[in-house]
């Protein structure tokens, strides 16, 4: 009887001064862990998709493999990871962005999306938006269709969803805080 999206944004914890003092983390383990709302989690984001007649599903490490591989397997979908440099084996391509102190880079491997290919991208969480960014453009130098961004949580305040606007790249999230 509650909509689905106010359900998962109950069943995400916040937590005080975590990482550092002054920052309030937003966990999404709670909902993992419990077998109703990680179903409802699942589902808005198959509905949502369904019909998009994607290729792939590509997700973020670490924390977007968990929905993302989900989300491929119950679209009958290829899933691809992209990773924290250094992780994967096989020749890869790059991108460095910015984040509060210093630079982070995303990789790819260079065969895990051909041109044209329809791609959903997927995280947990939209912060600053350099992830994001930074991992679109790994598959768009690919040559792949981003369909959208699609996160469970935003962080308006911290601007990264604007950013992502102004990139020209749907984006969807089923909350924010
Ligand atoms: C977090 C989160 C996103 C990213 C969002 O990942 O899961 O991937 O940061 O921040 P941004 O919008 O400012 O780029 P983190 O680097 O903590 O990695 P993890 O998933 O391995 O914990
Ligand atoms: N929660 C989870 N991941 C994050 C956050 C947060 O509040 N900020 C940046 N990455």
């Amino acid at each position: 009887h509650t909509d689905p999206a106010e359900y998962i944004r109950n069943a995400i914890r916040s937590v005080p001064d975590w990482p550092s003092p002054g920052v309030t983390f937003r966990d999404i383990t709670p909902i993992l862990q419990d077998p109703r709302s990680f179903r409802v989690l699942v589902d808005l984001f198959v509905y949502r998709y369904m019909r998009q007649r994607l290729d792939l599903v590509a997700g973020v490490d670490a924390r977007g493999f968990i929905l993302g591989s989900v989300l491929a397997y119950e679209l009958n979908l290829g899933f691809v990871p992209v990773r924290k440099k250094g992780k994967l084996p096989y020749q890869t391509l790059a991108e460095e962005y910015t984040l509060e102190y210093g630079n982070a880079t995303v990789e790819m491997h260079t065969d895990a999306v051909k041109p044209g290919q329809r791609v959903l991208l997927i995280d947990d969480l939209i912060a600053t938006g350099g992830t994001m960014v930074a991992a679109a453009k790994l598959l768009q130098r690919l040559g792949a269709n981003v369909v959208e961004a699609a996160a469970i949580i935003d962080l308006p305040e911290l601007g990264g969803s604007d950013i992502l606007k102004e990139t020209g790249l749907p984006i969807y999230t089923v909350c924010s805080f």
